[in-house]
């Protein structure tokens, strides 16, 4: 148990598990993209940063609270960097909004929205990926993909499947299941909670019903076994 001090209001916090949550208590809503409760604590997007009183900067969703700590989280510097991040991440994103099935309901446009982000100066110079169409109930787009890692966490922690994970480094960096194999030729089940924590249109329940039934006519029971949670998502 301790008292933080949050952009000047104390805060009481208990078992809080990282400053973040201490701050989401106080009714104060810090932008993320990486940090999913449920899952292990991955600190990638850096969209959660705050600033302390000496000016420094740290991601809230993996740091401990302590008592006396003195932070703010929305201060000019923090609002710049936000925006900076935002529209990076939108320059190496496929931006065809108005057709992805996540418009609507997707945190970077979100972001890019409450963040004031009305133009994206940098090039994408990302080579336009394939989409994964080999599942028979979900749909990957890395084209939209953010590298949060929620859907590589997801798939490992809650479903215990390992389907997906992140292969390179840096700018080479992308989700994709092992090998490069399409998630149909994985151990993916099909459970969706991929779908359900990633943050932008990367990963949707397929929508074309026809393949469903001709897969369900499919004497292979695997394959059925495969589709049915996903009928019960869409
Ligand atoms: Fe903290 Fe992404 S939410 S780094």
């Amino acid at each position: 148990m301790g008292i933080m001090t949050i952009d000047g209001r104390k805060v009481e916090f208990t078992d809080e598990k990282n400053v973040l949550s201490v701050i989401r208590k106080a009714g104060i809503n810090v932008p993320t993209l990486c940090y999913q409760p449920e899952l292990s604590i991955y600190g990638a997007c850096r969209l959660c940063t705050v600033e302390d009183e000496r000016g420094k900067l740290f991601a809230s969703c993996s740091e401990i609270p302590r008592d006396g700590m003195v932070i703010y989280t929305n201060t000019k510097r923090l609002k710049k960097y936000r925006k900076m991040i935002v529209e990076l991440l939108l320059g190496a994103h496929c931006r065809d909004c108005t057709l992805c099935d996540k418009s609507g309901n997707c945190v970077l446009q979100d972001l890019a929205y409450r963040l004031g982000v009305k133009e994206v100066r940098y090039e994408n110079t990302k080579e336009e990926q394939p989409l994964d169409c080999s599942s028979y109930s979900i749909i990957r787009d890395p084209n939209k993909c953010v590298l949060c890692g929620n859907c590589v966490r997801a798939c490992r922690e809650l479903q215990g499947v390992e389907a997906l994970g992140i292969a390179f480094r840096g700018t080479e960096a992308t989700v994709m299941p092992a090998f490069n194999k399409g998630l149909g030729e994985t151990m993916c089940v099909g459970c969706g909670q991929c779908r359900v924590v990633c943050p932008t249109g990367a990963i949707t329940i397929r929508s074309d019903i026809d393949a469903v039934w001709d897969a369900l006519e499919d004497p292979d029971t695997r394959v059925i076994a495969q589709i049915a949670p996903a009928v019960r998502v869409a």
